[in-house]
């Protein structure tokens, strides 16, 4: 057999990401590799670390991509500062609360868990209910925005509640961060991290994080080592910091990071203000447009992500088959659920460059046809006026 050079079809991703790549991301990516030590590239990666703070909007000296995909940030941060006989509460409304339970554990903390129903935001006064309940707790970990059902927690008011028993928060902000507001400094916020495969519209594979003062100052002052080496904060900026010289830690993703500097340059020419009003204005034009179809939002309408539209599945429509015509007709892919949402809801993303009313019209028009063809109960014609309307209005 002779395996030839793969190329991927054109497909437009409206799922919970990867969301379509910005096409300057993709030509930054094929730019000329440079050595991670040569003297061109080193200011650039101070360029990178100046528009990530840009972009969290913090001062964080501490700021920078992982190498590795948001998973690896969301272990950076619980690997760093979190040690054993450490009770950690974690707040959980979806997948990735789980995770940090994962993580939490493997450190050798205890996680207390706060449960609120997958679909709604994290509830405030069960966090402040769990820590007044173990007052040994020093950290508190909750995801901003749940890409399993499409909620955004108000991250303010947790990290307030946090702080006022004495406790660091961790931020997961993987789908926040370009879509919504994510305002670190600002609200406190003492350790984050975000993906780039979502709102920045950069190829996955790299995850910002930021930590603050009390948060580098927890890691400087563990009594045990980071059991991971790759991760460990203090041996990372020994490349990544803003010391004169450098020193080789990994082999950086040369080419991906040119990905993430352009993907932060777009965001910095809109604005994230901008943005964010952009995300909302797309994702009201497709909420009118799903509803007109006849489609339920799973999440209550104050608590829902523009990013992250997730629909219940009507009753008695195959699911599978539906997402396989959008692909294969359409060449359009949407989310399916996750976890226990498997089977039951459709997660249609906006993120990124991919927020835009082409997409939003695009999709409506290839959902109505499916559907219909698959016979399911969605009303015809009318879902495109729904979002036409909303999007003359914006
Ligand atoms: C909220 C959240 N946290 C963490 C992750 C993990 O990111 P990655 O898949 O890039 O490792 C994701 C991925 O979708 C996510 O949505």
């Amino acid at each position: 057999m002779t395996i030839r050079s793969f190329h991927p079809p054109q497909r437009i991703l409206m799922g919970p990401g990867p969301s379509d790549v910005s096409p300057r991301v993709l030509a930054a990516l094929a730019r000329p590799t440079l050595g991670h030590l040569d003297p061109v590239f080193v200011p650039m990666m101070d360029e990178v670390k100046a528009l990530l703070q840009a972009t969290f909007l913090t001062a964080n000296d501490l700021t920078m991509p992982v190498s590795a995909p948001g998973s690896a940030g969301m272990e950076t941060c619980f690997v760093n500062l979190v040690e054993p006989g450490d009770t950690v509460v974690v707040c959980q409304n979806g997948v990735f609360g789980g995770r940090m339970k994962e993580n939490v554990e493997r450190c050798g903390g205890t996680a207390v868990m706060v449960q609120d129903e997958w679909g709604r935001a994290v509830d405030p006064q069960k966090l402040e209910e769990a820590l007044k309940a173990h007052p040994e707790a020093t950290i508190v970990a909750f995801v901003q925005a749940e890409t399993s059902t499409g909620a955004l927690s108000d991250a303010q008011t947790l990290v307030g509640i946090a702080h006022a028993h004495g406790c660091l928060a961790i931020v997961d902000a993987v789908t926040s961060l370009g879509g919504v507001p994510v305002r670190v400094d600002e609200w406190g916020i003492d350790a984050i991290y975000s993906g780039t495969q979502k709102c920045l519209s950069c190829t996955p594979g790299l995850s910002p994080v930021s930590l603050n003062t009390a948060a580098r100052e927890k890691v400087t002052d563990r009594k045990s080592k980071v059991q991971s080496w790759f991760l460990d904060l203090s041996l990372v900026m020994g490349y990544w910091g803003g010391a004169t010289k450098r020193a080789y830690h990994h082999t950086a993703p040369i080419n991906a990071l040119y990905g993430l500097h352009e993907a932060l340059v777009v965001v910095q020419e809109e604005g994230l203000e901008a943005a964010w009003a952009r995300h909302r204005t797309n994702h009201l034009a497709l909420r009118a447009g799903l509803e007109a179809l006849g489609l339920r939002f799973v999440v209550a309408e104050a608590d829902r992500l523009p990013q992250l539209n997730a629909v219940s599945i009507p009753d008695g429509v195959d699911d599978a088959a539906v997402r396989g015509l959008l692909l294969s007709d359409y060449g359009l892919e949407i989310g399916a659920g996750l976890g226990a949402m498997a089977g039951k809801i459709w997660r249609i993303g906006l993120m990124g460059h991919g927020s835009n009313p082409r997409n939003v019209r695009y999709c409506l028009a290839a959902l109505e046809d499916v559907l219909g063809r698959l016979k399911a109960p969605v009303a015809r014609g009318v879902a495109l006026d729904a979002a036409n309307a909303v999007l003359a209005g914006a």
